[in-house]
């Protein structure tokens, strides 16, 4: 994995936003992943910028968002499409037919999450990845565990992840949603290029495990190591462990 480490969050935020930028121009129809979460906000605000200012086109790209809490309708507080689109998607202009995210209210989550890796593949697959990682090592929404499911597919979030996850739920673990849809492990390594952004000291022991851990479900970014192209933006304080 090339790992390049900056001063500060917002400077790897800016770098990733104008890696995205970079390869928007060389791919103008790229199929990008995008994160929901605290850290690639940075990158969607200069990606925001960017556009306005003429430098970054989405009008030819198409995007998968990674994962969404099940019973929240996209639109909803705390919903990962509303965030997304808070941050990123209301300021530059990607075709909303083609940003696709999964639908939380499905009624059979199964078909639904079947539905999303036939659509993907459709598009080619993902072609520039962004991911960022959870305190426990999570991508996605691939929690730690005996096993890994390689589709798109139905979690049940760990306590820990729902504390994580509590800020846009008035701060109360117990208002998130005990369950998520999320693209698999399968997806995420079948993808052309990865690019992980990780900030601040509390994921430093996650970073180090996954570049120079075992590979083991139980830290499920350890998997990237498997990757051919993984590009790690980091700052000094989730650096730190390394
Ligand atoms: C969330 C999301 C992930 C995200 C991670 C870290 O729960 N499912 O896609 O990368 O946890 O979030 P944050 O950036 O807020 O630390």
């Amino acid at each position: 994995m090339d790992v390049t480490i900056f001063d500060n969050a917002g400077e790897a935020g800016r770098a990733l936003a104008r890696r995205v930028a970079e390869a928007l121009r060389r791919t103008p129809d790229l199929v990008i992943g995008l994160p929901a979460g605290r850290t690639p906000v940075e990158a969607y605000t200069e990606l925001c910028r960017l556009y306005s200012e003429g430098e970054v086109d989405f009008s030819r790209a198409t995007a998968f968002l990674l994962d969404e809490f099940v019973g929240l309708d996209g639109s909803r507080a705390g919903s990962f499409r509303r965030f997304v689109t808070e941050h990123l998607l209301s300021g530059i202009n990607l075709d909303p037919q083609r940003t696709h995210s999964l639908n939380g209210l499905a009624s059979d989550p199964e078909v639904e999450c079947e539905r999303y890796e036939e659509t993907i593949a459709g598009c080619g697959g993902l072609g520039l990845l962004m991911l960022g990682i959870g305190v426990n090592g999570h991508v996605g929404f691939n929690e730690p565990g005996a096993t890994l499911q390689a589709r798109t597919h139905k979690v049940a979030l760990l306590e820990s992840t729902r504390s994580e996850n509590a800020g846009p739920f008035g701060g109360v673990a117990a208002r998130v949603p005990k369950e998520a849809l999320s693209i698999g492990m399968g997806t995420i390594l079948r993808a052309e290029t990865i690019v992980l952004v990780a900030t601040g000291e509390r994921k430093a022991r996650a970073v180090r495990a996954m570049l120079r851990g075992p590979l083991t479900t139980r830290l499920p970014a350890s998997l990237l190591q498997l990757h051919r192209r993984v590009e790690v933006y980091l700052d000094r304080q989730a650096a730190a462990a390394l």
